[in-house]
């Protein structure tokens, strides 16, 4: 394994489980210094520098995560804002939905970006580097149906990756997001097995794709080598979706 990010710090939120955590590992294997600030750390703490549990969603959390981060650590020099998710078993049909459920998604899946991304951001323009890289999903290309809200949140991802990237881009620092298709990990627990043969059924590649998978791509764009990509979202997801 190379190691493209000997002596870097790199956040991963939500990187307790999933693709955070293989993400995480990732990075680690790499060389870097790892901080995650997930709900639940018992699995990842042995395994990264820094794992703090906390909520996401919530500001002053974030704000005290990030500056243990950067007394034990260091600057950040990568921010991976992964933490999200689809509103799971109280999703289904927009005409059946409701405002928490939509406020609940938005929250995890778009404002824990915007809240990470402002916090550091300004740092790595400051040092006229850094690499931000945010989760997606190819549900918001695809306008998975009984996924309104979810899509709504992955959407405005990539609007915010866009417009970052443009204000960031002058002062070295790249935004890119990652738009996965199906992966598996614990969320795909929660679904049943017809829908997941509907999925495999509709991704050409023919299979379910790995945490790993998706972490190869958010390593390279966080990489050195990737110093003229920004902007952009990456689907990896077998070919479901082709932008
Ligand atoms: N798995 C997929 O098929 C898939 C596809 C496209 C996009 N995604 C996106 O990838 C990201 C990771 O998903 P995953 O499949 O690895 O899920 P996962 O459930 O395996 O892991 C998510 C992690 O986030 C943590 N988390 C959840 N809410 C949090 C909060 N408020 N604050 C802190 N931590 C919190 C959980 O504890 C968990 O460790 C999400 O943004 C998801 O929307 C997943």
């Amino acid at each position: 394994m190379q190691a493209r990010f000997s002596d870097r710090v790199v956040v991963v939120t939500g990187g307790g489980q999933g693709i955070g955590a293989a993400t995480a590992l990732r990075f680690a294997q790499e060389g870097a210094r790892v901080a995650v600030v997930d709900l639940d750390c018992s699995e990842i703490a042995p395994r990264v520098a820094l794992a703090v549990a906390g909520d996401c969603t919530d500001a002053a959390t974030v704000g005290a995560f990030f500056d243990r981060v950067e007394a034990e650590l260091g600057p950040v020099d990568v921010l991976f804002n992964n933490v999200g998710q689809s509103a799971r078993e109280k999703g289904g049909p927009f005409v059946e939905s409701d405002e928490a459920t939509w406020r609940f998604v938005l929250e995890v899946s778009l404002l824990t970006t915007l809240r990470a991304s402002r916090r550091i951001a300004p740092g790595m323009r400051a040092r006229g580097r850094g690499r931000i890289v945010n989760m997606s999903s190819d549900a918001a290309q695809v306008g998975d149906a009984g996924l309104a809200d979810y899509a709504s949140a992955k959407m405005g991802i990539v609007g915010f990756t866009r417009a970052l990237a443009r204000e960031l881009a002058p002062h070295g620092v790249t935004v890119n997001a990652v738009g996965p298709g199906a992966i598996r990990t614990r969320a795909h627990e929660q679904i049943k097995p017809e829908v997941l043969a509907r999925i495999r059924a509709g991704t050409p590649a023919g299979f379910i794709g790995e945490p790993a998978d998706v972490a190869a791509l958010v390593a390279f764009l966080a990489s050195d080598e990737a110093r003229f990509i920004t902007g952009q979202t990456i689907l990896v997801d077998g070919g479901r979706w082709m932008l």
